[in-house]
């Protein structure tokens, strides 16, 4: 099996976190050909995309009493050549949120890699699911939630809500989320500098209050749940996300979750969405994230399991 990681730089990531090394540990201790490029090596030439791919070892990063052991040094990269990213079976496109408009391009430039080979997720996917928005089709399974660059509307909302969540369209981490209540001084303020003084569409949501007992991340493989972790914002923080502090913390997955991946299995399958991490807090439906998701690294440490063995087996089975 070749397949090709394109990826933020390697030096960058995290062994004890990062789900794009555990993906590509899993898929050296496969036996596979492994490859990374970087997002700004694509390129089209004769119609077919192009990479610069370089073949990497990822040392295994054991788990000893709870704790990832990250090797010195934990890869080897070997000297690389531009190739037609049709000579993978598989091309993973993970590089971080945001979706830039270079983000944007290189999914364009991944709609010319040949049928043969195995884009995830597929970049059409990519483009139609805005991490946020997607969320929305999924009646009775979201909070209620408004999208608008307008003040008037977004004060209605929370007057009417009392509490509620503002969150940039575009963002990631717990970035620019916002906690907005009736009363607060700021909130007009709040609602300008967030939508651009009425120019970009902001996403509203009721302020869930189990989101103190943490947000739960699932993802799902092919449509289907493989494991959770739950997130728990740390003392003084509403944000649940690990990159704003919160903890990772073992949880199991509930029958109204389980109905909620059901409902979107099939719009996942059809967008050629195979690999998504969604959020769910108090058993609502939050976000759905296709670009990058993690948890991985988190939930094979507090489940004893491998996901990246398992999304291997999947990826072995798709040949
Ligand atoms: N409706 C909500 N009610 C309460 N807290 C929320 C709500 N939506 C998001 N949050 C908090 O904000 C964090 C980030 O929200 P999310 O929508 O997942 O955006 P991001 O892309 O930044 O992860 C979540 O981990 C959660 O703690
Ligand atoms: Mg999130």
């Amino acid at each position: 099996m070749k397949i090709a990681f394109i990826i933020d730089p390697i030096a960058k990531l995290d062994p004890a976190h990062d789900t794009s090394v555990a993906l590509m540990e899993a898929a050296c201790r496969r036996g596979a050909e492994v490859f990374i490029a970087d997002m700004n090596s694509l390129s089209v030439k004769d119609s077919k995309a192009r990479a610069f791919l370089q073949p990497i070892k990822i040392h295994p990063v054991p788990l000893v009493d709870g704790k990832w052991q990250v090797p010195q040094p934990w890869y080897e990269v070997e000297q690389g050549e531009f190739q037609p990213l049709e000579n993978m079976q598989f091309v993973w496109m993970r590089p971080d949120p945001p979706v830039t408009t270079e983000y944007l391009y290189a999914t364009y430039i991944l709609d010319y890699v040949a049928p043969k080979t195995r884009v995830l997720n597929s970049p059409r996917g990519i483009r139609a699911a805005n991490e946020k928005m997607y969320a929305l089709q999924f009646q009775g399974a979201i909070p209620k939630t408004i999208v608008t660059a307008d003040k008037g509307t977004i004060i209605d909302f929370v007057a009417a809500e009392g509490k509620a969540v503002m969150k940039p369209l575009g963002g990631k981490g717990g970035e620019g989320i916002l906690f907005l209540e009736t009363g607060d001084r700021n909130i007009n303020s709040l609602i300008e500098i967030s939508t651009n003084i009425g120019k970009t569409p902001v996403m509203v949501q009721e302020y869930l209050p189990a989101a103190q007992d943490g947000d739960k991340r699932i993802i799902l493989l092919d449509g289907e749940p493989i494991g959770a972790v739950n997130r728990v914002p740390k003392s003084g923080e509403f944000r649940g996300n690990m990159a704003a502090g919160g903890s990772a913390a073992q949880v199991d997955i509930t029958d109204r979750e389980r109905e909620i991946c059901t409902q979107l299995a099939p719009t996942l399958k059809a967008d050629s969405l195979m690999f998504v991490g969604i959020d769910v807090i108090g058993g609502y439906l939050t976000e759905v994230n296709v670009t990058s998701p993690t948890g991985v690294r988190e939930i094979d440490r507090l489940d004893g399991v491998s996901l990246g063995d398992r999304v291997m087996d999947w990826l072995a089975a798709q040949i």
